[in-house]
């Protein structure tokens, strides 16, 4: 059994050699804000070379697309934001640590939580880009050109300025993967599994956006006899395209690297993955205990609670270690009441409840 040992000693011997900068991505556009693209001078250069955690290839595409970096970087928070919604209530709740990082190291293991991050960001830019399109940010997009549906009944228009999923797709492609395939790495090896890891994920996070947007339509005619629909395309609400890939979380499929270079399964038991599904490479680190070699951060001082079976019961969230009660004041609207007309006005009550923190 020296596979596991070798591939631990090397992974070690990796995390330990290479630069923090590693962990660095484009996710960090969403922690420092970029101006408006109004401000910028027109064909200033610099802009990019000082955008933080951009690959080489990226650095290139934002020089040709400069206007698209605001929505990236939009993209990329709205990410962070359901990310952390969905994993609220897990020992690993998505929690950034820093500028340049984002999450950390524990983004170097090719875990589930990995794979979920990476598929909800990519998920990101789509949905940014997209609306973008459709608003008119852009100049080199415009509203979305997709066909009529078939279904759609005869007399209803097609037409409304819809969401522009397909360039949302194309450029969200083009600039989360640039990273992975800027370098070339050794068949089989474990880069290398990483790297199809990472296309698998952004292609799932990408293709759960496409997959949930769908047609809205808006009636007109004659005071509100809606004898006239106009419909176009429109992006499905965040929450659910974090729902989905939080689904896809839950089934993601272990994989590991073949000699021949592609992705297999460890246990074929399983259906192979298709484009829509989650993969991961690795087995996810300890959450439960701060761990600086895996970028853990721990659940001591975490919230749970007290009465739950689930995950953010006190009993699993704190990993069995116990936890500690303190009360605290919640305050809330109270008593409210309608004045007419038209406001509610409510009273601030307090309240003391009791709180649990894992030790
Ligand atoms: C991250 O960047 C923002 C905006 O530039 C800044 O306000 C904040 O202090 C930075 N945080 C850290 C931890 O460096
Ligand atoms: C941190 O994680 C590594 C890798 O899983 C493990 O070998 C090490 O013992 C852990 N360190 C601590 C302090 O728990
Ligand atoms: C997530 O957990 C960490 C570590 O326990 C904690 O410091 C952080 O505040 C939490 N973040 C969120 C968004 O709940
Ligand atoms: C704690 O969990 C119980 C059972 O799942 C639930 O009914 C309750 O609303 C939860 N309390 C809080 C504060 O989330």
């Amino acid at each position: 059994m020296t596979g596991p040992r070798l591939a631990l000693a090397a992974a070690l011997l990796w995390s330990c050699t290479s630069p923090v900068a590693d962990a660095n991505s484009w996710w960090s556009l969403a922690m420092n804000p970029i101006q408006r693209p109004e401000m910028y001078i027109i064909g200033a250069q610099p802009v990019c070379s000082q955008l933080p955690g951009l690959s080489p290839g990226q650095r290139k595409l934002c020089q040709l697309y400069q206007e698209h970096m605001v929505f990236i970087g939009e993209g990329a928070r709205s990410a962070i934001k359901e990310c952390q919604y969905q994993f609220r209530q897990r020992r690993w709740n998505c929690s950034t640590v820093d500028n340049t990082s984002v999450f950390g190291r524990v983004m170097k293991i090719g875990s589930r939580e990995t794979a979920f991050t990476y598929a909800v960001s990519a998920a990101g830019v789509v949905n940014a880009i997209s609306r973008a399109c459709r608003e008119g940010e852009l100049s080199s997009c415009g509203c979305s050109r997709t066909a009529r549906p078939k279904d759609l009944p005869r007399d209803w228009l097609w037409g409304g300025c819809g969401d522009n999923v397909e360039y949302g797709y194309r450029f969200a492609k083009e600039f989360v993967d640039a990273k992975e395939r800027e370098k070339n790495y050794v068949r089989g090896s474990e880069e290398q599994a990483r790297m199809l890891m990472n296309l698998q994920n952004n292609e799932a996070g990408r293709r759960a956006v496409y997959k949930l947007a769908d047609v809205a339509c808006k009636c007109h005619g004659v005071s509100g006899s809606c004898s006239l629909k106009t419909c176009w395309l429109q992006l499905a609400d965040f929450r659910k395209v974090g729902d989905l890939l939080k689904e896809k979380y839950d089934s993601a499929a272990a994989m590991r690297i073949s000699r021949k270079g592609k992705l297999e399964l460890v246990n074929n038991r399983f259906n192979m993955p298709t484009q829509e599904d989650l993969v991961y490479v690795d087995p996810s680190p300890d959450y439960c205990l701060r761990n600086e070699t895996t970028g853990s951060l721990g659940t001591q001082g975490r919230l749970c609670n007290k009465t739950s079976e689930g995950m953010d019961g006190c009993e699993l969230m704190c990993c069995g270690r116990g936890y500690d009660q303190f009360k605290s004041v919640q305050v809330e609207r109270c008593h409210c009441k309608f004045h007419w007309c038209c406001y509610v006005k409510c009273k601030k009550c307090t309240e003391i409840v009791d709180q649990y923190v894992c030790k």
